[in-house]
């Protein structure tokens, strides 16, 4: 049977006109998410988006997009393209101390009918903070994270308990040769100063915020006395001078090269501190920061959790994501390869996750301590002015008491410009 040249050309025509519209069908079913994060983060989450891309292919295709590392220049970028309006982004990894002011302006998705409440119980009790705005659930918990005092089991039988214990064992071991530094911490003029800051001033039992009024108390004698210890320890040569241009990774390069006695940071340090490079490999402890007799020790509230942005074409999609990214398959990865802590609590007990790190219980711990920064839509002018004037002091320029009734006075404006204290 031949086929007339007629019937040839409707045929073909009707091929191409399937495939072609089989391609766009195809295309259209791909639907595109976006997720803004970090750099350490982005790095952290390649293999896993690799694998949801495997499992979606066809019908969603993950990106994550590498931003800046620190938190106030990837909150200006997402900032940015937020004003812009429609950003190309679907959703964002964002810090704990940014939900206020995103929420605030309208930019998130409340996730409540996304999560279930038992989900939410099932978070140990650092990554259940800093999730809510006024009630509403906007952040989905990707790792939880609170300040540390690392201390060397190999020069000191117990960690310090007072900020006088630690200058002194950080004198000592310093005088016996034992270290360069007693003590190394968060000093530059950036956002882990305000985190170090929260758990030096709880340690003299001061707080950033009144809990009565709601209002800055910034040079209060518990503050005064706090901002004082944290100059004695540079000046009395316990921590480097270098300190104030420390942020986490200069500290922890210096404390994993071995050259200090005690160190505050994040938990995840601990897991580079177990790497063969490193001189303190197996001597090291983690425990909450130093604080006088009748205070409670502070672990300054840390986190990075994923919320969806108002106007994204495909939410279903983008939770999806969200929830593999979070699932605790990915938890444990991220705590086997990068030592970010995870956020459900029965990881806590799971005993692979023991095994991997005997710290686990006493991040647990730590998470019961955790004190979070003000949680306003002011929050990034409040640090702002407080790091500048933290910062005057501790690089020798500014009195004491001068710097701190000024970092008092600028919070105040700040508060009674947008309508008081909340
Ligand atoms: C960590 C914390 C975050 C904090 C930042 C400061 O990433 O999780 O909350 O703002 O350090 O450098």
């Amino acid at each position: 049977m031949t086929i007339g040249r007629r019937t040839l050309a409707a045929l073909l025509g009707l091929t191409l006109l399937f495939s072609f519209g089989l391609a766009w069908s195809g295309q259209r079913q791909i639907q595109r998410v976006n997720i803004l994060m970090p750099a350490p983060f982005a790095d952290a989450t390649a293999e896993l988006v690799q694998r949801f891309n495997r499992d979606h292919r066809g019908s969603i295709a993950l990106r994550v997009t590498r931003g800046p590392r620190d938190t106030e220049s990837i909150s200006d970028l997402a900032i940015s393209s937020l004003l812009l309006g429609s950003p190309p982004f679907d959703a964002l990894l964002m810090d704990v101390t940014w939900l206020a002011k995103y929420a605030a302006a309208g930019w998130l998705e409340p996730l409540d009918s996304y999560f279930e409440p038992q989900e939410i119980d099932a978070l140990v009790a650092g990554a259940r903070l800093g999730n809510h705005y006024d009630g509403v659930l906007y952040r989905w918990p990707l790792i939880a994270d609170v300040g540390l005092l690392y201390w060397r089991k190999d020069l000191m039988e117990a960690p310090p308990r007072t900020p006088d214990q630690l200058s002194s064992v950080g004198r000592r071991l310093m005088d016996d040769g034992a270290v360069n530094s007693g003590f190394v911490w968060q000093g530059r003029q950036y956002e882990g100063l305000s985190c170090d800051f929260v758990e030096m001033l709880s340690a003299f039992g001061g707080n950033w915020l009144n809990p009565q009024t709601g209002e800055p108390s910034l040079n209060s004698s518990e503050a005064l006395e706090a901002v004082g210890w944290m100059r004695s320890l540079i000046r009395d040569g316990i921590s480097p001078k270098a300190v104030t241009n420390y942020s986490e990774s200069e500290s922890l390069q210096a404390f994993k090269a071995g050259d200090a006695a005690l160190m505050r940071n994040w938990p995840y340090a601990w897991a580079e501190l177990q790497k063969p490079d490193s001189a303190v490999r197996g001597q090291v402890g983690v425990t909450l920061m130093v604080h006088n007799a009748g205070h409670q020790p502070a672990a300054t509230l840390g986190s990075w959790g994923l919320s969806l942005l108002k106007g994204s074409d495909h939410p279903q999609a983008v939770i999806e994501a969200i929830r593999f990214l979070t699932s605790p398959e990915a938890q444990r990865e991220r705590f086997r390869n990068q030592g970010y802590t995870p956020t459900d609590r029965s990881l806590f007990r799971d005993p692979e996750m023991l095994e991997l790190s005997p710290i686990l219980p006493d991040l647990e711990q730590a998470l019961t301590h955790a004190v979070p920064r003000p949680p306003t839509p002011l929050y990034a002018q409040l640090s702002d002015v407080l790091q500048r004037q933290l910062s005057g002091v501790l690089t020798d320029d500014l009195a004491v008491d001068q710097a701190m009734n000024k970092a008092q006075i600028n919070s105040m404006t700040i508060v009674e410009a947008a309508g008081g204290a909340s």
